[in-house]
């Protein structure tokens, strides 16, 4: 039987942690990760605040042995964007493929593609990847990495 990888989605965003912006971008990486049959464990929506999100990823990665972690927002040019810097941080070994691929295939839809500075690392035995922020993006680089994450799931336990 398929595993169901045990994966927790954060959203990066002042105003969603103000509650002046509903966040659609977590509720649609879980759509879209449960249509894939991963389970999701946790949702969390956290302020672009590098030091909380560093003591979350830690937390989710050692205590609660999640297998992957997706976060959204905070990967561009904002004074505040700080998740690709809070992600390398905890990291113990980069993974920059998926970062690259999904790079590489959201260029093909929009030039703006190179302007996400989203990480994907390794720590301990949990993967870490960071899409942009907003729906469609979510959306277009969820697609091009989906399948082949489980592969490289297996293969880090
Ligand atoms: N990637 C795809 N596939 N589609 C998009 O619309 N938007 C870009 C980029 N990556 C986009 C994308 C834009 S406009 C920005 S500013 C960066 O992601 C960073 O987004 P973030 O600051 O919300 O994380």
């Amino acid at each position: 039987m398929k595993r169901k990888w045990k994966t927790a989605v954060i959203t990066l965003s002042d105003k969603g942690y103000a509650g002046e912006r509903e966040d659609k971008s977590g509720p649609l990486i879980r759509e879209m990760i449960e249509h894939e049959g991963y389970e999701t464990a946790e949702m969390i929506l956290l302020p672009d605040d590098q030091k909380m999100l560093e003591e979350k990823l830690i937390e989710l990665c050692d205590e609660k042995k999640m297998d992957l972690i997706l976060t959204t927002g905070g990967t561009g040019f904002s004074p505040r964007d700080c998740t690709p810097e809070a992600t390398l941080a905890v990291a113990s070994k980069n993974a920059p493929g998926i970062a690259e691929a999904m790079r590489y295939a959201s260029l093909q839809i929009t030039p703006r593609a190179m302007l996400s500075r989203g990480a994907s690392v390794i720590r301990g035995e949990t993967l870490i990847v960071n899409l942009p922020g907003s729906p469609k993006a979510v959306k277009e680089n969820l697609e091009c990495i989906l399948s082949s994450l489980p592969h490289g799931l297996e293969i880090m336990k």
